[in-house]
Parts: C-alpha cells; sequence; structure tokens
C-alpha cells in the first residue's frame, strides 16, 4: 500500500526537498509512499491571486484567507479520510508516538501555513488539526511538514533496512539513545569503551541501558516523569 502525502503550500517547489534522497527518496521510487504538493494560489478567485488579507480587528502580519485554503482542501480531500493536519506553532507537540499513529494510515493532507496565521473559520470547518515541530517559530509550515514526513516516511513498513534499528533509538523506549562507537579503536586518544569490545552481550545491554537513562536524566529529565 502506498503511503500519501498530499501538500497544500504557496511554495511547492520546496517539495520533496531533501525527501527525493537517501531512504525516503528510495521508497518513493519504490512506490512505498508518493508526495504531491498543490498550489493554494491556484485557487484564488481574483487577477492578482490574493491569498491572504489584513487581521480583522488590526495588527501586524497577514492571514491566510478561508474561503481559498478551503477550496483548496475540498479540491484535495473528497474521497478519503486521511487526517487534515496544519503546521502551526499553535499546534500539539509532534512525538515519535504520533508519528508511528500517522504511519500505520493510509496518508495525510498538510497545510502548511505563512503569514501571521491562517483564519480560525477554516480550522474549525475543516477539522485541521494543529501540529508543531517545537517551541521555536519559523517562517512558514513547510520546512516543519517536511520534518514530519522525514519522521513518518522512515518508519513505513519497509523502509528502514534493518527491522530493529528503529527500535533503540531516541524516543522509541522513552529515553534518549546510548552513545555510538565505531572504528578506529582509538581516535585522538580516546578509546572505545572496553565493554563495547568484550563480547559480553548482557553486560552490553546493561552498559547502554544505564548511559540511556543517564543521558536522558542530564538532558531530558521530562521524559523520566
Ligand atoms: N510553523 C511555524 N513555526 C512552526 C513550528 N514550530 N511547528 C510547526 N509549524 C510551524
Amino acid at each position: 500500500m502506498t503511503f500519501r502525502a498530499t501538500i497544500l503550500t504557496l511554495y511547492p517547489e520546496m517539495f520533496p526537498g531533501h525527501l527525493g534522497f537517501s531512504l525516503a527518496g528510495k521508497a518513493m521510487e519504490r512506490g512505498q509512499w508518493a508526495l504531491d504538493a498543490v498550489q493554494i494560489r491556484d485557487f484564488a478567485t481574483d487577477k492578482h491571486r490574493t491569498v491572504d488579507d489584513t487581521p480583522a480587528g488590526g495588527g501586524a502580519g497577514m492571514v491566510l484567507r478561508s474561503d481559498i485554503l478551503a477550496k483548496a482542501i475540498d479540491h484535495v480531500s473528497t474521497d478519503d479520510n486521511r487526517p487534515r493536519l496544519l503546521m502551526s506553532p499553535r499546534g500539539k507537540p509532534l512525538t515519535q508516538q504520533k508519528v508511528r499513529e500517522l504511519a500505520l494510515g493510509e496518508g495525510v493532507i498538510i497545510v502548511c501555513g505563512r503569514f501571521e496565521g491562517v483564519d480560525q473559520r477554516v480550522i474549525d470547518a475543516r477539522g485541521l488539526e494543529e501540529v508543531s515541530i517545537g517551541d521555536y517559530v519559523l517562517s512558514g509550515g513547510e520546512p516543519a511538514a517536511l520534518t514530519l514526513l522525514d519522521a513518518v516516511v522512515r518508519v513505513l513498513p519497509g523502509v528502514m533496512g534493518n527491522a530493529l534499528s528503529g527500535t533503540h533509538e531516541s524516543f522509541e523506549n522513552g529515553l534518549l539513545e546510548h552513545p555510538q562507537y565505531t572504528r578506529p579503536q582509538v581516535f585522538e586518544g580516546r578509546e572505545i569503551p572496553a565493554v563495547l569490545t568484550s563480547g559480553n552481550h548482557a553486560a552490553i545491554d546493561k552498559w547502554r541501558r544505564e548511559e540511556a537513562r543517564g543521558l536522558t536524566a542530564e538532558r531530558r529529565p521530562d521524559l523520566l516523569k
């Protein structure tokens, strides 16, 4: 089954961006996922193809019009029940659990916000689910949409080479990942921790669990609560 991502944006040229390369790019070539980027401006009605207007009540910036965006959304989602996401710093924070849930579905429709925001009425009327990728403000939702898709595509069935390689990484077990090492045995006087080359797999697992716990306690104590 092909996971279908439809992006509504004023900058369709930004897609597939980095997702055309590496793991995601190969998965796309194999037909495991597909992306189409729709130009919101194509649904404008005036000769200047205006998509935004000044905020009701005054204030800085411009607001994406509900009527134009609604037409764009209705154009792409008549016959499916893919979740409709709106990338926004006001959204619920994206988590690895949410990424896994989205990857189990048939795809996503993602609206990329621009300007100061999107008219609240189209968010309500089309049931847009606001998603944030972190507590900082980007100039538009496009890099956030690429980030979300990157995280989802890599966990689609059959995309990641080694089926186990996803299960020990950061967040999958509620902890940050333990440190990794590879050759050379000595780098600028720093050695690989001896336990990792001991061949004692029980000891290695224990060391990794302890490192993961210590790192998480130091950097992300919120994850341990
Ligand atoms: N658009 C602007 N900032 C964003 C953020 N932090 N997350 C998602 N979309 C955004």
